[in-house]
């Protein structure tokens, strides 16, 4: 167990939330949420109970990839608001008792950085080497065999200079070249710019695939027992990812963090594709990453027994004094809502009991509180370059779509008469407003989900133990005295040997009942019985 009394350990016992800024609130009319719209929302955020935030990116970016291609990491783009905004919702969040993750992109920058605009004007320009240039082979073909993840080569030739420049995701997104020490003294200045503002920590993008192979040796071709992406593209990432000198630059990072009281976080996209990797961004416990979303998790399906293996599996694998993180939707991924649940309440619940419930620091995703599903677009409404790329592949605007406060025109998200950035959902079904004060409903349940765990030291930071249950159940026990059942099927279930009082149900008319030996749970309903 860890100590939730240690103020540098603030971010373990509870809740965080992630925030896509452009789709979160808007207020200023444009269609596009912002940070005053934000900040118009941190009462609900401090209602919820959270302790910390994460927001996509709000740095200069001409959006190719929506955010994720930074031509300045020390600006906030106009479109969002100002530094003092930004400045603003940190003061703000703070006096709620919530602390703003912001999001590095250290893999790439936008190919209008005035970096790569420095670098495009010659072989010896000052930041030519800040990317990976390759010459072409002797048939004037790119360098390696290497693809980008949003499809076709990860090589674009630049005529002027005669050589390659590699992207990993789209061309306007060129790889930096962490090989240099001068891209490491740059981030490490645009690390201390936003901690010393009071930033307290970083989601940190792709970190797994920052550094490449010195020699951008060929990738082996795929097999089939690959992730189904790599036998996609038909090559292993092997050279371009994973590399082992990424876990050096987060130790760089991690010792910066320890220099800050509280140190400031470090939370990564680990998005590998095996636990084992997972586990080695820990470092040995303490001088890595402070947590890696775990995607094997995320990408599970809603079954008790593939769940219950990947959790047990992180357990089992994390390092002494490592702690795990759980997600259920981001903006990449289809949202928990639809992907795990149908669409269906009762399952939303399910889900958000699970994720409040393990060991570890959840990450909700804006709309999860809510239940909200899926947007649906047409191809003519997608902006999102994987959607475009791949189409009928949904790509990744579904999940971006705003979210949905009230059942009046706009959804509360924009004014009525505006057009949002990307569609709105039909506000009337599925909102926040609606919700409010019905004890049935997912956001009274995500509420009362969030202070159980938050009142109870077993369940914000107790270990972890399974216990032998049917099929189609999994049900472990949090700390000394926290039991959580899940029926994950379409059949009752009695859980034998069980307890205590019900301290919080997805059903909530059994809240604040009696257990003596014996708890039946209806179809799909989950609950946590304490001691
Ligand atoms: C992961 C981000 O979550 C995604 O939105 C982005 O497209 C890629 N990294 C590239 O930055």
């Amino acid at each position: 167990m860890s100590d939730q009394t240690d103020p540098d350990r603030w971010w373990q016992g509870g809740v965080f939330y992630q925030i896509y800024p452009r789709s979160y609130a808007d207020s200023n009319g444009d269609g596009i949420g912002d940070l005053p719209g934000i900040i118009s929302k941190l009462d609900h955020l401090a209602r919820l109970g959270v302790v910390g935030v994460w927001i996509s990116p709000v740095t200069c970016s001409p959006n190719r990839d929506w955010g994720y291609d930074v031509s300045d990491y020390c600006d906030v783009d106009p479109s969002f608001g100002t530094l003092e905004d930004l400045d603003t919702l940190v003061r703000e969040a703070g006096t709620r008792g919530i602390r703003i993750l912001m999001d590095l992109v250290p893999n790439h920058t936008s190919d209008q950085h005035a970096w790569f605009v420095d670098a495009l004007s010659g072989r010896d320009a000052r930041h030519r080497d800040y990317y990976v240039w390759a010459d072409p082979k002797a048939d004037g073909s790119p360098p390696n065999n290497w693809v980008s993840i949003f499809g076709g080569p990860a090589w674009k030739f630049h005529e002027p200079s005669g050589q390659f420049y590699l992207h990993n995701f789209e061309a306007g997104q060129p790889d930096l070249n962490w090989w240099n020490e001068d891209v490491h003294r740059e981030f490490d200045e645009i690390i201390r710019f936003w901690w010393d503002r009071g930033v307290a920590g970083f989601r940190i993008d792709v970190c797994n695939m920052m550094i490449k192979d010195k020699e951008l040796r060929d990738n082996p071709p795929a097999t089939e027992d690959d992730p189904i992406e790599q036998q996609f593209m038909g090559v292993r990432y092997v050279y371009n990812s994973d590399r082992p000198e990424a876990h050096d630059i987060l130790k760089r990072w991690r010792s910066i963090s320890d220099s800050y009281r509280p140190p400031r976080l470090l939370i990564g996209e680990t998005n590998v594709d095996t636990l084992e990797k997972l586990a080695e961004f820990y470092g040995a416990g303490r001088d890595e990453l402070h947590g890696g979303f775990n995607f094997q998790f995320m990408a599970a399906p809603f079954e008790a027994a593939t769940l219950r293996a990947v959790v047990e599996g992180t357990e089992a694998l994390l390092p002494p004094g490592a702690w795990p993180t759980w997600h259920g939707s981001n903006h990449d991924f289809s949202r928990l809502a639809t992907r795990w649940a149908g669409g269906e309440p009762a399952k939303v619940k399910l889900a958000l009991l699970v994720l409040l419930t393990l060991r570890g620091t959840p990450f909700l995703y804006q709309g999860d509180e809510i239940g909200q599903v899926d947007g649906i677009l047409t191809k003519e409404q997608l902006l999102d370059p994987v959607g475009l790329r791949f189409y009928p592949y949904a790509g990744r605007d579904q999940a971006r779509t705003p979210m949905v406060w009230h059942g009046g025109e706009g959804g509360g998200f924009t004014e009525p008469g505006v057009t949002p950035w990307l569609p709105l959902a039909d506000p009337t079904a599925c909102n926040v407003a609606d919700q409010e004060g019905d004890p049935s409903s997912v956001l009274e349940f995500c509420r009362r989900a969030i202070a159980v765990r938050t009142a109870r030291d077993d369940l914000a930071i107790g270990d972890y133990r399974s216990l032998e249950t049917p099929e189609s159940t999994w049900a472990y026990v949090r700390g000394e005295g926290a039991t959580v059942l899940l029926n994950m099927g379409d059949e009752p279930v009695t859980f034998e040997g069980v307890g205590g009082t019900v301290a919080l149900a997805t059903d909530h008319g059994l809240e604040g009942s009696n257990i003596e030996g014996a708890l039946t749970l209806g179809p799909w309903i989950g609950a946590v019985v304490v001691r």
